[in-house]
């Protein structure tokens, strides 16, 4: 989409006491390093959800269009989710993060 990944670079402050996109390294949530094309779920040592390793069957790879679903309603798309996020509301917000998370280094 036309997303701008300076602008997402902010957004994502709202992401990042949970989730880092430039290292390799879990928080509270699993690193985003990447996650454009991953497929859900995958990251090795980190304790997924139930209900997200059940999302992972429906939806295998976190495309854009998965995230840009996902990020609008984290607990409607994954239901009993433990990201403990109501999701963003602008459709630019979610299009700018999801620019910054395919790039950082484009921010
Ligand atoms: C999972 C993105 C905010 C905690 C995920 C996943 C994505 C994501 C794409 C799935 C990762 C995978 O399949 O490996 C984002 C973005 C955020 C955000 C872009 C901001 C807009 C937060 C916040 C928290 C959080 C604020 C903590 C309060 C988690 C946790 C999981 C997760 C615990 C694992 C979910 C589960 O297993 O059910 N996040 N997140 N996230 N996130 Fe976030």
């Amino acid at each position: 989409a036309d997303g701008d990944a300076a602008a997402g670079a902010k957004v994502f402050k709202k992401c990042a006491a949970c989730h880092t996109a430039t290292e390799d390294k879990n928080k509270i949530g699993p690193t985003l390093m990447g996650i454009v094309g991953r497929p859900v779920a995958s990251i090795e040592g980190f304790k997924y959800s139930d209900a997200m390793k059940k999302h992972a069957e429906e939806v295998p790879t976190w495309t854009e269009e998965a995230l840009y679903t996902y990020l609008h309603d984290p607990k409607g798309v994954a239901k009993g989710t433990k990201m403990i996020f109501v999701g963003l509301k602008k459709d630019q917000d979610v299009n700018d993060v999801i620019a910054y998370l395919k790039d950082p280094s484009a921010a």
